[in-house]
Order: C-alpha cells, then structure tokens, then sequence
C-alpha cells in the first residue's frame, strides 16, 4: 500500500465496463446464497447512489450529479430479497417527460436549460436515513425524499411538518444512542451560496424541537459530515469554496483552494449557537467522520480525513493538474482544547495505512467513547486476477479493516480477487449491547462475473458468514446503512404474520 486508489463512487469515468449505466430498475423474490444468513437478521440494508439516466450535459460534470438510485437488500428467515428504483425527484421526472438531461453542471443552476430554471435541482443521490419509522433518501442541496421503504416509491420532500426552516439537509445526520434524537442541519441554507449553516434536533417521534442559525465563515465551502457529541457539535469543512461569481461564470459548483484555511466549528448542540468557535489548520480535505466525543474542555473528533482535494473533477484554482498522492485518507484523531485561547488543533495518525474516507463505527456508540472504527481499503499486498477481471490499473478497494483503537491494531477481511468493495456498514447482533458484536455487511463488485455481491462478515472475527448474488451489476452506491425491521415496521406493512 501507499498510492491512493480512486473509489467506485467515481472510478474515472461512470461510462464504461461494470459502471455502464442501465436504466434498469428491478426486483429478485429470493437470491442466490452461499454461505449462511444469520438468522436474527431481520432487517434491511438500504442503499443510495446512482447512475446517469440520460448522459451527463456537459462532460466535465461531476459524477456526483448522477440521478440518485435506492436499493434494498431485505433480510428475513435467512433469505434475502432485493429491490432497486431510481429516485423520483422533480428533475429525474421532468427529464424522463423530456427524454435528455436538461441540468448542466452540478448545482450550478445558471448551466441548466431554460425549461427546467427555478426547478429543485437535487439528485438525492448521497445516503438513505432513517428516523421516526420514515425512509429518506438525502443529499446537501435539498431537503430529504421520503421514500415508502415496501416499494421503494419516492413520496416527496420532507420539511418535518414545517419545522425545518432550512432549504438542505445533510447527508449524514447522527442519531443519539440515549435519547433517540435526531441532529441535522444544512449548509447553504437559505438559498445558493449562502452563509447560513441551520442546525436542529429533531425528536425521536420526527418533530423538530430545537433551532440554531449560524454563519459558515470565513468563506462558503461543503460540509459534507459533522460530527456531535453529549455536549458539542462539530463542523469540519476545509478548501472547497464556492460564491455567485464563478457560479455565474458557468463553472462547477466547487473549486479547490489549497491555501485557504481548514476549518473546524465547534458549538453547543442545546445552546443558541453564540459560544460558536472556528479552529483553523492546514490542508486536509475533510469529508466524512467516525464520531466524536466531549470530556470537560477537550473535545476529540476521529476522522478519516485526506491530505488534499480528494475529487479530480473539483479543479484546483490554482490551475495545477489534480495530485492522486494527496488524495489519501488516514484514520485521524483531532483534538480541540475549549479553554486554551489558541485556535489550532492537534492531529495524530494513529494507523499508517491509507484508507478509503467511507468510514463508519458501531452506531450504538454515536457521540459516545468508543473502540472499533471500520472502513475499507485498497491492500496492494492481495491478489487480483486480471486474466479473469480484466487490467484495472491500481488493485481496488478490496479489504474490509477493523481498527482497534484501544490496542492500537488493525485486522482485515479480503473480499476476493475479482472485487471492488463499496462501503462497509455495521449491523448489531440483535439482543446484543457490547460494541462490536455483530456483522459487517456491504456490496462487491465482481468484476469478472458482472455482478453484484453482497458480503457477510462477522464482526469480531473478521470471517465470511455468508454472500448475497445478484444475477446483474447493480447501480452503484454512495452510503447505505442496515436498520432492523422493527425501525420501518417492514414486517407489518409487508403483511407477515
Ligand atoms: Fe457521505
């Protein structure tokens, strides 16, 4: 290992080979298995990506305006069904009637066709979620899609009965493992390019119950995660800017300025948002988290975060040509002193391996002290058989990693030598409570096969438990996450007994 190696969420081009899009929506009743399904898996594993319905405007898009696509993989009596739909977004619908892609480059609405200005642009494309027994798909630019989670039929935009006063809504909100509460907010609130940042608690029956307004400074850049504790939330956003002049001048929604500073906000989570504090560091891109904590005055935030711009397709300002060296992800630890006077902070790299930045932890630990982080990376150490998978460049994604933070360890499970791994999920042994003890699950590509896999792990060994086999390649994901069956009601509005 030591080279990056580009993810499938954008693997050079979404065009070609295993990526090629289908406009194929479809069901399998009962899937091919090997292996065994654990029997108290009785659930769904829900994903959301997508593909390009009709060919992107312009060439230069970015892939992360592909037309959003959910999928689920439903657990029940060790057998696995599977159902996959396009998104219907107002923009999906209205190019569908019009037969082309009618948006121009991503969210930028002065490259969209005539027809469409003043339209919801979004693709919703990033992650499905889940709160108060209702199925979202979400993206940052626009509020959340419920979707009926039986048919996967998009409903509508969600605003939590008027209580979200905010335009967006991240893709990553986080869920209080004691009280059952929702935090989310939006960058870009009110409206594009916006300073406003709004943040809510939304309680564990979908209402909204507390409100904070604040302004992203020093200048308007994507906040993809964010991290929340017991006590804090935490904003991490870091060279990516975006203002109405080069939205205006018809570029890309996001450039890349390497010598602007990284920021990291930290607030209270139930204050009015005035003890709000920006740190400042230097070049990182900063996408995703693990999760965080507060204790006294220090707050620590783990995070995979990459040395530089990460997205080829987000130009750097300065012109240069974009640095696969730098788009390299570790497991990270920051730590923030409230009561020094000093606005940096400290970053320790606690595993030398580069990782992919798609990481997650035993969600019953969100905001709480925690010892396992799980993500997915690219071993060149493994075997790959081209003969059979064909030349791919740089071996992929192919190594689910377990990282103990108490020991300071790392333990790998290898998915095969014709796999593309996407991101890997954690699902809790039902009845259990210690952390960790469950199953990793996520899709693989096979490369050879042209077709989608779905991998069982055990948690604590790190052995195979069983695969899932899809009898076609499946549009490929951003995020998913597994929730138990009782968290949709699946078995009653399904009609099992
Ligand atoms: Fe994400």
């Amino acid at each position: 290992m030591g080279e990056t190696t580009v993810v499938e969420i954008f693997p050079g081009t979404l065009t070609d080979g295993f990526f090629a899009p289908q406009r194929f929506e479809g069901e399998v009743a009962d899937c091919e298995i090997t292996g065994t399904i654990p029997s108290d898996m009785d659930g769904m594993f829900v994903r959301v990506g997508g593909e390009f319905f009709y060919p992107p405007k312009f060439p230069n898009d970015a892939p992360l305006h592909s037309d959003g696509y959910i999928s689920a993989f439903r657990f029940r009596n060790g057998r696995v069904s599977y159902k996959g739909r396009f998104i219907h977004t107002p923009r999906f619908d209205s190019n569908l009637e019009a037969g082309r892609n009618q948006f121009g480059l991503y969210r930028n609405p002065f490259t969209h066709d005539e027809s469409v200005q003043g339209m919801n642009a979004t693709v919703s494309n990033t992650a499905p979620t889940v709160h108060a027994g209702k199925l979202f798909s979400v993206k940052e630019d626009a509020l959340p899609l419920e979707i009926d989670p039986v048919t996967l039929e998009t409903i509508g935009f969600h605003d939590f009965n008027g209580g979200w006063k905010g335009q967006t809504f991240t893709a990553h909100p986080k869920f209080d493992p004691l009280t059952g509460d929702m935090y989310a907010f939006g960058y870009e609130a009110t409206g594009l390019a916006s300073d406003d940042i709004y943040f809510y608690r939304v309680d564990k029956h979908g209402t909204v119950a507390h409100e904070i307004r604040i302004k992203q400074q020093p200048y308007i850049s994507l906040i993809h995660d964010f991290a929340v504790t017991q006590e804090h939330v935490i904003f991490p956003f870091a060279c990516y800017y975006t203002d109405m002049e080069q939205l205006r001048a018809g570029k890309i929604h996001w450039m890349w300025d390497k010598t602007l500073p990284s920021m990291i906000g930290i607030m209270r989570r139930d204050g009015d948002g005035s003890d709000l504090r920006w740190f400042r560091g230097p070049e990182r891109c900063m996408m995703h988290v693990f999760n965080a904590q507060t204790d006294g005055n220090t707050v620590t935030l783990l995070a995979p975060f990459y040395n530089g711009n990460f997205f080829p397709f987000f130009p750097n300002v300065d012109g240069s040509p974009w640095d696969p060296s730098k788009a390299q992800g570790f497991v990270r630890k920051y730590t923030f002193d409230l009561s020094s006077s000093h606005d940096g902070w400290t970053e320790e790299t606690l595993f030398p391996a580069p990782i992919v930045d798609l990481g997650k932890v035993d969600h019953r630990f969100t905001t709480l002290p925690h010892r396992y982080a799980y993500s997915t990376m690219a071993d060149q150490s493994r075997p790959f058989d081209t003969a059979r998978a064909g030349e791919v460049g740089r071996k992929p994604v192919n190594t689910y990693a377990r990282f103990d933070l108490a020991e300071g360890r790392m333990d790998t499970f290898f998915a095969g030598d014709v796999h593309s791994l996407q991101e890997v999920s954690f699902v809790p042994r039902r009845g259990s409570t210690e952390e960790g003890d469950g199953y990793l699950i996520g899709t693989a590509s096979n490369l050879a096969d042209l077709r989608t896999e779905l991998v069982i792990v055990d948690a604590q060994r790190l052995e195979e438990m069983g695969r899932v086999y899809l009898p076609f390649r499946a549009a490929t994901q951003v995020h998913g996450y597994w929730w138990d069956a009782e968290q949709l009601n699946l078995n009653e509005r399904e009609g099992n007994a």
